[in-house]
């Protein structure tokens, strides 16, 4: 018996998959031998993160989609089934924390764009590939949260309000696309170090109290959040739905 997790001949779709989490999740399905389309809406990134990862045991193919236009959003999905197949693993990364201040300030137009990115392009992608996920009956869904969907964050509303959200789809979809051999889970990073969480790890004071208080003292990598999405979106977690992963050094125990 094997010990290490396969993802041979399945697709992936990881949004946001040029940098940041969202290529270390595709760079550990493409290891584990999952074809994987990387998206969001700079072409050369994904180009950059695609050359990267050439070589590994499965392809990796960059599309440029802005996950806020459905014109975009559905292209993006065509060109994915076109190049590779059909969708077996769809990973929901791509974020804006558009927002962040005193909730008094927030504006319609930054709840718009919170919606847009964070929640509605997760629901069309959704709708656009468990139709097919469920004809073949199987599938799984892994929808990137964060802590700050669990506990309210200092100046971030929005964001929280928007991550919150995801952890309910997630348990609704997982509900009712459960029967139909569809999971969905997702996974609730702490602070990990990549360009989002910027001014939290530059800013020294944040990270003297980080070091202070948090049982891991230190902030995670981006690695450390992928090898979770391999065991979600692989059939070692076949009985596992409806969950959210909290991978945050402890910051909420
Ligand atoms: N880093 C943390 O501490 C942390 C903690 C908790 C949760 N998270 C969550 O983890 C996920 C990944 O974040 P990250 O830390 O890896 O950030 P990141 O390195 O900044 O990556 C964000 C990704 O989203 C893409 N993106 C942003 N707007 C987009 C749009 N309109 N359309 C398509 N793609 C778009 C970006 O690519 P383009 O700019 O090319 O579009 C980029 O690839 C997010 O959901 C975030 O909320 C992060």
């Amino acid at each position: 018996m094997s010990t290490s997790i396969s993802l041979q001949g399945k697709v992936a779709l990881v949004t946001g998959g040029g940098r940041g989490i969202g290529k270390a999740i595709a760079q550990r399905f493409a290891e584990a031998g999952a074809d994987v389309v990387i998206a969001s809406r700079k072409l050369e990134n994904l180009e950059a993160a695609a050359s990267e990862l050439a070589g590994l045991p499965g392809r990796v193919l960059p599309i440029a989609c802005h996950v806020g236009r459905l014109d975009q959003v559905e292209h993006l999905v065509r060109e994915t089934e076109a190049q590779l197949g059909p969708i077996d693993i769809l990973v929901n990364n791509s974020a804006t924390n558009i927002g962040q201040g005193p909730s008094l300030n927030a504006t319609d137009e930054m709840l718009d764009k919170i919606v847009e990115i964070n929640i509605k392009a997760a629901l069309r992608l959704v709708r656009l590939t468990v139709p097919k996920m469920i004809e073949r009956g199987k599938g799984s869904i892994i929808n990137i949260s964060s802590v700050a969907g669990l506990e309210p964050q200092p100046q971030g509303l929005l964001y929280s309000f928007s991550k919150a959200g995801l952890i309910m789809m997630t348990r609704s979809w997982a509900r009712e696309f459960g029967p139909l051999g569809v999971r969905c889970n997702a996974i609730a990073p702490g602070l990990i170090k990549t360009d989002f969480s910027e001014y939290f790890w530059k800013n020294d004071e944040y990270r003297n109290h980080l070091e202070q208080t948090q049982p891991i003292p230190r902030f995670g990598q981006p690695a450390e959040i992928s090898q979770a999405a391999l065991y979600l979106a692989s059939d070692e977690a076949s009985f596992v739905t409806g969950q959210t992963f909290v991978i945050d050094g402890g910051m909420t125990a």
